[in-house]
């Protein structure tokens, strides 16, 4: 800076000017390059395949500060898959064709082709990167973006600590995506059941390595040694979590360490302390700890399935502090935690309706919506194949991606039909066992006035099993949305907009629906492209759980040659 003290009550104003000048003058730009290749890991123990970048998975931390550009060059080197990458939370204002969508914003990248994302992260906060391509993202491709606040900036942390630790949450399965995707494609369904482990920042370990194939389990081998979080005794500490989850929701817990839940998907908190997070795919939080217990002993971090009976033994990782006493990787001389019940909906519906805005970072959203779309989340059977559908249509991606198509008028390459607004829903009983016959699958996509006020309502029912209603956390591309409300039953128009929290709701990009429930969210169509939403179990996304939206796009400037050359963007 160049201000000198004393010179008057003028230059603070100017003082603030050269600030944000000089935060813009200090925007960085972070290149990357990155090898997409399938390597042999032991994430768990158990040697399989797994999509690594560099060698890597999950891949490298990106890490940045607010208003820097992010430079991503992706050279594809599968050698016989494709492949596309979401930034996950960074709402690419500007560059709706580096959002990394594959069918919606872009031709995935082909075999030994290189594709550079570049794009800006222009809020501070935890978010993540992972495939966008088939079921890709369960092979390994993931990892975290954390985004620092620039320094005396209006969006500076609320709080304060002294250290920060990145845990990137995961649950992993012995059978490769290829079989996971036929089984779901297949009829009768050949479902991925339960995850054979769960990671921590991609470490994890199978309990049952005897029982795996002869010579392909090692648990001595490195790339699945536990974990370790090292605390100085009295010091505050900021966990930035990350689930990035195929299917599994979470429950994370610090053994003896309550957490006070600051940040959700990069927007500030009031503060609330629990001692365990539920914590859903597609979810970041960020949560602080004092390191103010015993320091001659280690603690554990444990990560267990919650909202679907738990096939899994708990992830774990352990908190150590610094003291001469105890090893590092000793384990801690109790059982990890095994978190609440895992049916026990309303524990985690009261987590969802605690989490609220900040009040020195309340945003408040517009007083009514222009247009309510409202979605029945429902299983279905189509052609014998188990789906899921929204009002009865189930979402199939296009082979030209809608970005393209829209921009160039190319109308043959999607349904034109837009999908259903709503359903019969006074009429629906969402506990019974429905057939839902005439359920089509349609690549149709919802247009919305540029700028308008959108509210979304979701609405759980039951499967096509009795008596079972799943979690779907739903997630939004290109927006942050505000989170009005949550219910458990069925959502009623004239009845439940009534109580909707209009005053210091959070904005969020992920949301849980719960068992039964319904969640009402609100957004502004004022980002110019193509977006994806949908429920971020990879499963269900590729069964059909997803909408697309359009907003302005003809505001969308000229787009990059390298994301088209597939459907019938051939030659355009
Ligand atoms: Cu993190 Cu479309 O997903
Ligand atoms: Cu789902």
């Amino acid at each position: 800076m160049a201000s000198q003290p004393g010179a008057g009550r003028h230059l603070l104003c100017c003082l603030f000017l050269s600030l944000s000048l000089a935060t813009l003058a200090h925007a960085a730009t972070h290149r990357h390059h990155w090898e997409i290749s399938y390597q042999f890991k032991s994430p768990d123990c158990v040697r399989k395949l797994a999509v690594t970048i560099n060698g890597q998975t999950p891949g490298p931390i990106i890490r940045a500060t607010q208003g820097d550009t992010i430079v991503v060059a992706v050279k594809n080197t599968l050698l016989t898959e494709n492949v596309a990458i979401h930034w996950h939370g960074i709402r690419q204002m500007g560059t709706p064709w580096a959002d990394g969508t594959e069918g919606v914003t872009q031709c995935p990248i082909l075999p030994g082709d290189t594709f550079t994302y570049t794009f800006v992260v222009d809020r501070p906060g935890t978010y993540m990167y992972h495939a966008h391509y088939g079921m890709q993202r369960s092979a390994g491709l993931n990892g975290m973006i954390v985004v620092a606040a620039a320094p005396w900036g209006k969006d500076a942390a609320p709080f304060r600590y002294d250290g920060e630790h990145d845990v990137l949450l995961n649950d992993w399965w012995h059978k490769s995506t290829y079989e996971q995707a036929t089984g779901l494609a297949s009829v009768p369904l050949g479902w991925v059941g339960e995850p054979q482990s769960l990671l921590i920042n991609g470490r994890g370990r199978f309990t049952n390595c005897s029982a795996a194939a002869a010579g392909t389990c090692s648990v001595s081998h490195p790339e699945c040694a536990t974990p370790v979080f090292a605390v100085v005794p009295g010091k505050t500490y900021r966990f930035r979590i990350a689930s990035v989850t195929s299917l599994s929701a979470l429950n994370f817990e610090i053994e003896g360490h309550p957490m006070t839940v600051v940040e959700a998907d990069g927007h500030y908190v009031k503060p609330f302390v629990v001692k365990n997070l539920n914590i859903y795919s597609g979810e970041t939080y960020s949560v602080l700890i004092k390191a103010d217990q015993d320091p001659n002993r280690n603690y554990w971090l444990a990560s267990n399935v919650v909202s679907r009976k738990p096939g899994t033994p708990t992830g774990t990782a352990i908190l150590s502090y610094y003291s001469h006493r105890t090893s590092p990787r000793r384990p801690p001389p109790t059982t990890p935690p095994t978190g609440p019940a895992w049916n026990d909906t309303m524990y985690r519906f009261r987590q969802s309706v605690a989490t609220v805005a900040h009040p020195a970072h309340v945003e408040a959203p517009p007083p009514r919506a222009d247009r309510t779309i409202i979605l029945l989340n429902t299983q279905n059977k189509i052609d014998g194949h188990v789906k899921w559908a929204l009002n009865n249509v189930s979402f199939a991606l296009p082979h030209t991606p809608y970005l393209v198509a829209m921009k160039r008028g190319l109308l043959g390459a999607f349904d034109q039909r837009p999908p259903p607004e709503t359903y019969a829903h006074q009429e629906y009983n969402i506990y019974a066992v429905q057939p839902n016959p005439n359920a089509t699958t349609s690549d149709g996509l919802y247009r919305l006035q540029f700028g308008s006020v959108v509210d979304v309502v979701l609405q759980n029912a039951n499967m096509l099993a009795a008596n079972s209603s799943e979690t779907h956390p739903w997630h939004l591309h290109g927006h942050d949305f505000w989170v009005l409300g949550y219910g458990i039953g069925r959502f009623d128009l004239a009845v439940h907009p009534a109580s909707y929290n209009l005053k210091d709701p959070i904005l969020k990009n992920t949301v849980a629906v719960h068992p039964y429930g319904w969640t009402a969210l609100r957004f502004k169509a004022d980002n110019p492209g193509v977006w994806a939403f949908h429920c971020h179990i990879e499963a269900h996304f590729f069964m059909g759980m997803g909408i697309v939206f359009e907003e302005g796009v003809e505001r969308v400037g000229q787009l990059p040659p390298e994301i088209m050359g597939c459907g019938a963007t051939k030659g355009h």
